[in-house]
């Protein structure tokens, strides 16, 4: 099929590159430049796991273009919208000022029987308001919602192999668009629901709104642990089996962070006002309150272990990013350590696989290194707060042998506090004894 990607970031980037190694014809629009010719050129413009193998395929076979001009999707079949909705600046609202221009600037170049599909992380409401503008405007077009479940990290695979397709849809043919564009997945037999407009709207943001609640869950636990001297990760194990609870997403820890999460929840919470509704989703607030509460246990934690004062001691901080294989920073609680440790005046070295990049463009007072080894050489004490696999890897006896003070937290729960302790490591993790 013809398909047209509008906005080409974490989403669009991957969906535009995915399409096309299904075998579409695919054309990515984004108002930036520099991204667009990153993405011609076959260079991806942030780091994703496989990406750059089917982005320099498909761009080499001809299946794959970019462009600044809007008018060069007027020939595709079908258009994804997969431009951000970040927080808006003043409420915690999403704010639709991309969605909705992006949507006015296609209008003009719907080319007849066009299907709009919407994939950006929305409250309810979009959907059908631009399906009106689309009946008064573009009669000869139609909508669909079709959300995105895709993490960092795993983005193609997520795109490529999803483990469900959700249709917010009108009528049965945008469904069997929508059903072309994914018959690899639908012959693989992915589950696919056909909704409403607000069901498929409101799938993306109950997912997100579930995930933040598993993870604060256990983080709530780990606060417990800690006071009681049980340990949160045995206790995850445990309940865990329990088929109807399930280990995944149950790591406590720093917290979630990222694009997604935190902005979604808080979104969801603003939306539900609106709505008269904000009882409904009040312990969102006590979600987000939880999960900010770890970066500050993490900071605490730091104090506590160099003797009441982190001043002038020399901090290597291991991980920028919100999550390993990624290099995004936004909203990391990983950094957000980082930048909390150098205010109450450490020595801050923050290092990263592949987050420095973003990091110093938004903190530039942080030194950096991309090198573990010299970010612990003399450290008074080491702080894991993105579990990369290298951090997770550390030999405590080599790794002791660099640092000034074998003192180690680890803000990830992800090593082992007995190999930890017996090479001699003042070893702390959050809700482990
Ligand atoms: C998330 C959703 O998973 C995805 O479906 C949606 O499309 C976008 O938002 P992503 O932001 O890529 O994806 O990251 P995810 O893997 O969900 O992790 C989010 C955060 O939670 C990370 O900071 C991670 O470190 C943290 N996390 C995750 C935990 O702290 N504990 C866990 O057990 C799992």
């Amino acid at each position: 099929m013809r398909i047209s990607v509008i906005g080409c970031g974490y989403l669009g980037a991957v969906h535009a590159s995915a399409m096309a190694e299904l075998g579409h014809e695919v054309v990515g629009i984004d108002v930036d430049p520099r991204k667009i010719e990153a993405l011609a050129a076959g260079r991806p413009p942030f780091f994703e796991p496989g990406l750059a193998e089917i982005l320099t395929s498909a761009t080499g076979s001809g299946r794959l273009r970019f462009s600044t001009e809007i008018a060069d999707a007027a020939s595709a079949e079908v258009h994804f919208l997969a431009v951000g909705t970040p927080q808006s600046s003043d409420t915690h609202a999403a704010d639709l000022t991309h969605v909705d221009a992006a949507f006015e600037s296609l209008l003009p170049h719907l080319a007849d029987g066009a299907l709009v599909v919407g994939k950006s992380t929305v409250p309810v409401g979009p959907a059908a308001r631009l399906a009106a503008r689309l009946a008064d405007e573009a009669p000869h077009a139609s909508l669909a919602w079709n959300p995105e479940f895709l993490r960092e990290g795993f983005a193609v695979k997520d795109t490529l192999e999803p483990d469900r397709l959700v249709y917010g849809v009108a009528d049965d043919h945008a469904a069997s668009v929508l059903d072309h564009v994914y018959r690899a997945a639908i012959e693989a037999g992915t589950p696919r629901l056909k909704t409403d407009y607000a069901t498929a709207e409101l799938v993306k943001v109950a997912a997100n709104a579930f995930l933040a609640t598993k993870i604060s869950f256990i983080n709530a636990m780990s606060e417990i642990a800690d006071a009681t001297g049980a340990d949160v990760t045995l206790l995850a194990d445990a309940i865990g089996h329990d088929a109807r609870i399930g280990r995944r997403f149950l790591n406590a820890g720093v917290g979630f962070g990222g694009g997604c999460l935190p902005k979604d929840i808080r979104a969801f919470t603003a939306h539900a006002d609106e709505l008269g509704r904000g009882e409904s989703l009040r312990f969102l607030k006590e979600v987000d309150a939880i999960n900010l509460r770890q970066r500050q246990r993490v900071v605490d934690l730091a104090i506590e272990t160099l003797g009441g004062s982190v001043f002038h001691k020399k901090i290597a901080v291991l991980g920028v990013t919100f999550k390993p294989e990624s290099d995004d920073v936004r909203d990391s609680p990983a950094l957000d350590v980082a930048v909390q440790l150098k205010g109450l005046g450490a020595e801050v070295i923050a290092t990263d696989p592949q987050g420095i990049e973003n990091a110093r463009l938004r903190h530039p007072q942080l030194e950096y290194t991309s090198s573990t080894s010299e970010a612990l050489r003399g450290a008074d004490l080491m702080v894991l707060v993105t579990e990369w696999r290298e951090y997770r890897s550390l030999d405590p006896v080599v790794t002791g042998r660099l640092v000034a003070g074998a003192r180690g937290i680890d803000g990830r729960n992800v090593l082992d506090p007995v190999a930890w302790r017996k090479a001699g490591w003042g070893y702390r993790g959050l809700g482990r004894p």
